[in-house]
């Protein structure tokens, strides 16, 4: 399969890129700064030349059309991945310049890659769009309120992913928003429950049994239905 994964360089991204390498997939890394990415380009060695690492900021449309643009093979399967969690999210010291940067990047970062790579989905056989959301992003899970801008832009892609898995039944493209855990990486700390390999492995699973019945559903790691 050919899988470009956005903010492959460390985190669940890096780790997603690990293991569909290590099966024999081919991977379309996106990264804000290649030249900085050395635990992902160390993937590569060992690759046969099957990852292929570009720059692509989220944010930035033209690196997303250029992204897009050296991308000449069809799309498998394109995983959303790149996501922030700002400081100040709090409603006691709410930044809201963060938080509109956070929408910028979870939510419009991912239509934005997701536009610039529609043409090279509808020419796989199997299209998949897996959009990594949070559990955070649930109305129905929302118990104990705070983290304004993550939250609000995670439910925002729940919201998108939605239409898009309507939108996108004519050609035949799965889509569906994913929850990883709650993963030991830089955003989620060390203090986190899941392992990043464990919670990369249950994504894989999820995605390798994507049905077009499961199109526009809110799915965990560990292959459960997520209230919205
Ligand atoms: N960890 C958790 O517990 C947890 C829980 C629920 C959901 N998630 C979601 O899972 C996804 C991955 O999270 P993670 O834990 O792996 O986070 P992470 O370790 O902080 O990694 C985030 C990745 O996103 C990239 N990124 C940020 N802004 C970007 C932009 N403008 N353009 C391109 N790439 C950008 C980062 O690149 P740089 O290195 O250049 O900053 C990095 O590669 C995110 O969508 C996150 O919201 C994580």
């Amino acid at each position: 399969m050919n899988i470009v994964i956005t903010g492959a360089n460390r985190g669940i991204g890096l780790e997603l890129a690990r293991q569909y390498l290590a099966r024999g997939d081919s991977v379309f890394a996106g990264v804000r700064t290649p030249d900085s990415s050395g635990r992902l380009m160390a993937l590569g060695e060992a690759s046969g030349g099957r990852l292929h690492i570009h720059a692509c900021d989220v944010m930035q449309d033209a690196s997303v059309r250029s992204f897009a643009s050296a991308i000449t093979q069809h799309v498998d399967l394109l995983i959303n991945n790149a996501g922030v969690k700002l400081e100040k999210d709090e409603l006691a010291d709410l930044d809201l310049e963060n938080a509109a940067r956070t929408y910028q990047v979870n939510v419009l970062g991912v239509l934005r890659v997701t536009l610039a790579l529609l043409p090279a989905l509808r020419r796989s056989p199997h299209p998949k769009i897996a959009n990594i959301s949070s559990g955070l992003g649930s109305l129905d899970r929302n118990t104990a309120g705070g983290i304004y801008g993550y939250r609000m832009s995670k439910a925002a892609l729940n919201m998108a992913s939605r239409s898009l898995a309507h939108d996108l039944r004519k050609d035949a493209i799965i889509t569906v928003v994913l929850t990883p855990g709650w993963v030991k990486t830089d955003m989620g700390g060390s203090g986190a429950t899941t392992d990043v390999a464990d919670s990369a492995a249950g994504l894989i699973g999820v995605i390798d049994r994507l049905t077009p019945e499961d199109s526009g559903r809110y799915i965990s790691f560990q292959g459960e239905s997520v209230p919205w």
